[in-house]
């Protein structure tokens, strides 16, 4: 099966060039003036458009058991959803409970995600500790290709991950070669705010955001961030969304240390307002952890990206329906956190980022899927257009428009956070493992046609961890 994409400009995180990209079977073999091609050759006409690297989204959960109840958006319609917004490759979360088997878990995910139309891998969740997790997170790093573990700090008598685990967990994941990721708010703080909120008569949505301040946040990027240092671990912030974890990432870059972060879609575009909505369920709807934020966050976030302090946008794909949200009719502490957004995400960031010049095309495309590629080892195959590497790729054009609406969407879920936005410039085309895999308005994969993506460990980057570590290691006085 071959793919012939004629007379489109590439973009990639660093050039922009015209050039015909051939992708045989599953892989991009010859870019260039690509003349007379034998009969078996698809054509697709890319003249006026741009050729990009498939999105990849870091951070999305598929039909995730959580708060009471499961995601609405499986594995098949939240890369469906992927894919039409032209994100090849979703890296998802395997969260076991607490004294569950990490490889029984893994497995169970794996299994849920035979479903997938688009590429997905998998983070595994830490939490709880033992010294049965730590031989099951090495035996994840050597044989099934995961290189990064998650830690909630929130989300206290569920699954939340205490700095006795973290201290254990991020050890071990330097020992693997593997990148501790963490959310970062303060469950303690979290918990103590919310019973205090329900005990005023503060029920609705609106308590939402009260519960979970930005100092909340700041605090928990503080302390992860200071544990990594002291470990001498990297460490990964998913869904940064205030101005103190950007300050303590960019602190904590300009004194050495190894850490990324990562922003949403939603927190770059939507603010804490939307809880006022005198519609409940509306308010409902925005509930997600961390919050939306006052926008002064929003500018500091933008800021972060610009200055390369944030490295990946995602999108935390979690999509509770209406009905869902309503469990939390009379407690707003049992609303199902969680947003949609796989398939808008790039949308969103070309039409606020690239179209708005706060970011170039290149940065847009560093920000969708290079730099994601790179921290999670899977450049070059991935996030990149070159001889050898998958044929994942969006066809986007510039001049074609549309308006997000839940109406339209391929989530599952009635709502949209994005709901009325204008789009200038969208994806029209996905190639998906060298296949046209969006194409005309159309879903044109199957069920289950996504490939798992092993990803090794980066074992010459944390080999240079680990020197370094040696360099300060401690001498016993000899007495
Ligand atoms: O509200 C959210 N973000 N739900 C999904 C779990 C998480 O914290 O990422
Ligand atoms: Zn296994
Ligand atoms: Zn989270
Ligand atoms: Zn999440």
């Amino acid at each position: 099966m071959s793919l012939l994409i004629k007379g489109g400009t590439i973009v990639t995180h660093e050039e922009t060039f015209k050039a015909d990209i051939l992708c045989k079977d599953n892989k991009i073999v010859e870019i260039g003036d690509i003349g007379e091609q034998p009969k078996d050759v698809e054509i697709i006409d890319a003249t006026g458009k741009l050729i990009m690297p498939g999105g990849i989204d870091p951070h999305t959960h598929m039909q995730l058991p959580f708060m009471g109840t499961v995601a609405k958006d499986d594995f098949a319609s939240g890369t469906a959803a992927a894919l039409a917004g032209g994100t090849t490759t979703i890296i998802d979360f395997v969260i076991p409970n607490p004294q569950q088997s990490l490889l029984d878990a893994y497995h169970q995910w794996r299994d849920w995600a035979k479903k997938a139309h688009s590429n997905y891998s998998f983070h595994v969740a830490i939490t709880w500790w033992d010294d049965t997790v730590a031989e099951e997170m090495n035996i994840l790093v050597k044989d099934h290709g995961v290189n990064s573990f998650k830690h909630f700090m929130a989300y206290k008598n569920a699954i939340m991950a205490t700095d006795d685990i973290l201290v254990a967990s991020f050890t071990k994941c330097l020992e693997l070669g593997a990148i501790p990721t963490v959310h970062a708010e303060n469950g303690e703080l979290v918990y103590h705010l919310q019973n205090k909120l329900m005990a005023e008569g503060m029920t609705g949505p609106e308590a939402h955001p009260l519960s979970r301040p930005s100092s909340v946040e700041g605090e928990a990027a503080n302390r992860a961030i200071s544990i990594a240092n002291t470990l001498g671990a990297p460490i990964y912030l998913v869904h940064v969304s205030t101005e103190e974890a950007v300050d303590a990432i960019r602190y904590a870059k300009d004194h050495g240390q190894t850490v990324f972060g990562e922003v949403l879609a939603g927190h770059l575009t939507v603010d804490e307002s939307v809880y006022q909505n005198p519609d409940w369920a509306t308010a409902a709807a925005h509930v997600m952890s961390p919050p939306f934020r006052p926008k002064h966050h929003q500018d500091a976030l933008w800021k972060g990206v610009q200055a390369g302090t944030l490295q990946t946008t995602a999108t935390d794909h979690c999509a509770f329906c209406a009905e869902q949200k309503a469990m939390g009719k009379d407690n707003f502490t049992q609303i199902p956190n969680g947003t949609a957004g796989v398939e808008e995400r790039m949308m969103v960031l070309w039409e606020k980022g690239v179209n708005q010049g706060k970011i170039t095309m290149n940065e847009f495309v560093a920000l969708t899927s290079t730099n994601t590629a790179k921290i999670f080892n899977i450049y070059p195959s991935k996030g990149c257009i070159r001889v050898g590497a998958d044929a994942d790729l969006v066809i986007w054009n510039p001049a074609a428009t549309k308006t997000i609406s839940a109406k339209t969407h391929h989530s599952k879920i009635e709502h949209s956070i994005f709901e009325g936005m204008e789009i200038h410039g969208v994806p029209e085309t996905t190639v998906c493992n060298g296949k046209l895999a969006w194409h005309n308005n159309t879903l044109m994969v199957k069920s289950g046609e996504g490939k798992y993506v092993d990803r090794p460990t980066y074992a010459p980057f944390y080999e240079a961890l680990r020197k370094r570590q040696e360099l300060n290691k401690p001498v016993a006085v000899k007495r």
